[in-house]
């Protein structure tokens, strides 16, 4: 007899360990099947986003600007340390820890709630009366049926074209976290989130790096003015980044890789680099859940297609985060987990997709949400702009980190936020004032005339709604 529950998920990343989490907080019979593997060949849940993804990724930012700060910044404060070394295989281990830990509370959690976990594959049998039955092939092969069933399988690192990941000298973000030794010369193609903040890591370490990116623009996602700013700051780091490149053939060999690339002038360039992190994208993550077996509906992307509710063309079939449309972010994944739970119990689940906040984690940070100021001038929408310099806020200068501004833009006629922009210090915690705000569809003023502490760098994004209004305090 196979185990029957009311809801199956398939893949425990941020997406689907929160969709299993709150549908058993609303009373469902849960089970959650994910295949991942720790290094022993356990259960490893948390999907991308804790094993190679946002987790590891932050950890090692974290280290390399300790190491980073005490190279360069300790002196300003008095401090003197002597010559300052890296023990990247501890860096490594220190990572990996905090990985474990994370994956040992989502199986913490489950227990919890009474989500029971399966470790193995999960894929697509047959539809079964009230539902559809799941074959789980792990230590052992079980099917199992659920009245409804959760997709959650996330994405995977794209590879250039004939060019696969061998994870030693061509790395996707996988091998980009397990890099033993500080490479002296470091290649990446594509300067997005991952090229940028990987390439950070290596550069405060030490390595010559540089990355390769196709599109002629810096950043094109994020508002203009922000995006030169933080150009400005990686520049000045000698993080190298050449945009508006051809990348050509790859080779590898005993010394490396080389890249053949055609730069923005159009000359043939040929580099060589101990490594290369290809970091150009992801795709969504289907092969291998037998979609066809249940006629499951995938777009040409491989993506599964899903209508605003994330509602599949199957009935009682629901899926989320990486593998359909939208930003591939661990907080949208969560927010469509938590929204599907509910739609599931009758609930008016809900995601707001205008108010999903964006982090790079580079230093400075970069993070904005809403929209930028060449949108609005795309949208034909009439905007007052405020910008505040964190040059002139007193706490960014007590930390010795002046870099940067926080940017406000607000409807011309309402007042209503419309985007806010920071690039400086704790951008990413910065930002979530910003995110209450649009939600409550604040106005510049309203934020303007809130009282923020004193000495803050949250007085800077005060200042930049009192900009909108021309009308700032401090500068
Ligand atoms: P995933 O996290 O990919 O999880 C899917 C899970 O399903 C995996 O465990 C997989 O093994 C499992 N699975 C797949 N198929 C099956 C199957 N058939 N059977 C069983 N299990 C299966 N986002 C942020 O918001 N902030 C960040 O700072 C951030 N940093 C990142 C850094 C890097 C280097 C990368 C690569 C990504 C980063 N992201 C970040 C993106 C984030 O990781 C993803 O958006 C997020 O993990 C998506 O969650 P998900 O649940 O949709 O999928
Ligand atoms: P990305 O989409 O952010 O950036 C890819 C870059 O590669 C783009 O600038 C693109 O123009 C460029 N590119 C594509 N093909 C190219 C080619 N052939 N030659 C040269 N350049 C090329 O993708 P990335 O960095 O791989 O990250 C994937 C996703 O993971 C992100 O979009 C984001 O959703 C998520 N992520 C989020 C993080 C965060 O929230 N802090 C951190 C890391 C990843």
């Amino acid at each position: 007899m196979s185990q029957a529950f009311d809801v199956v998920v398939i893949g425990a990343g941020p997406g689907g360990y929160i969709a299993a989490i709150r549908a058993a907080q609303l009373g469902f019979k849960v089970a959650c099947i994910d295949e991942w593997k720790n290094a022993a060949g356990g259960p490893a849940p948390g999907g991308t986003c804790t094993n190679v993804g946002c987790i590891p990724s932050k950890a090692l930012l974290q280290s390399s600007e300790h190491f980073e700060h005490a190279n360069h910044h300790f002196a300003d404060h008095g401090i003197s340390t002597g010559k300052v070394t890296m023990d990247v295989a501890k860096m490594v281990g220190r990572k990996d820890t905090v990985v474990k830990q994370n994956n040992d509370g989502i199986l913490y959690l489950f227990k919890k709630n009474k989500v029971t976990f399966f470790h193995g594959r999960g894929s697509f049998v047959a539809a079964a009366e009230g539902g559809y039955q799941v074959k789980v092939a792990g230590a052992a092969e079980e099917v199992i049926t659920g009245k409804q069933i959760v997709v959650a399988t996330g994405s995977n690192a794209r590879a250039l074209p004939g060019v696969p990941f061998d994870e030693e000298l061509i790395l996707s973000n996988d091998g980009a976290l397990r890099i033993g030794a500080v490479p002296k010369k470091l290649a990446l193609i594509g300067s997005g989130v991952i090229g940028l903040e990987m390439g950070s890591v290596w550069r405060r370490l030490g390595a010559d790096v540089t990355i390769l990116e196709g599109l002629p623009t810096f950043l094109g996602a994020v508002d203009e003015q922000i995006a030169k700013e933080a150009k400005k700051a990686f520049d000045k780091q000698g993080l190298k980044i050449e945009l508006g490149v051809k990348v050509g053939e790859i080779k590898t060999g005993k010394k490396g890789v080389n890249v053949a690339y055609t730069n923005a002038k159009g000359e043939a360039v040929s580099l060589d680099a101990d490594k290369l992190i290809v970091s150009i994208g992801r795709v969504p993550n289907t092969i291998g859940l037998n979609s066809e077996a249940v006629g499951l509906q995938l777009d040409e992307r491989g993506a599964i297609v899903v209508d605003a509710d994330c509602k599949t063309n199957l009935p009682g079939v629901w899926a989320v985060g990486d593998v359909v449309r939208g930003p591939m972010l661990a907080h949208k994944a969560e927010e469509e987990g938590v929204a599907v739970a509910e739609r599931i119990a009758g609930q008016h689940g809900h995601v707001n997709f205008n108010t999903i906040p964006w982090v790079i984690y580079t230093s400075p940070e970069i993070a904005w949400v809403g929209r930028t100021e060449q949108q609005l001038k795309a949208d034909g929408v009439a905007y007052k702009a405020g910008t505040f310099p964190f040059l002139a806020n007193g706490r960014a200068r007590a930390l010795g980190d002046t870099t940067g501004m926080v940017k406000f833009l607000a409807d011309a006629k309402t007042d209503e936020i419309l985007g806010v922009h920071i690039v400086g210090p704790m951008a990413s915690e910065l930002i979530s004032e910003a995110v209450v705000a649009m939600e409550f569809k604040a106005s510049a003023e309203d934020i303007a005339r809130i009282c923020h502490a004193h000495p803050s760098l949250s007085e800077a994004t005060k200042e930049a709604a009192l900009a909108v209004d021309k009308r700032t305090l401090n500068f």
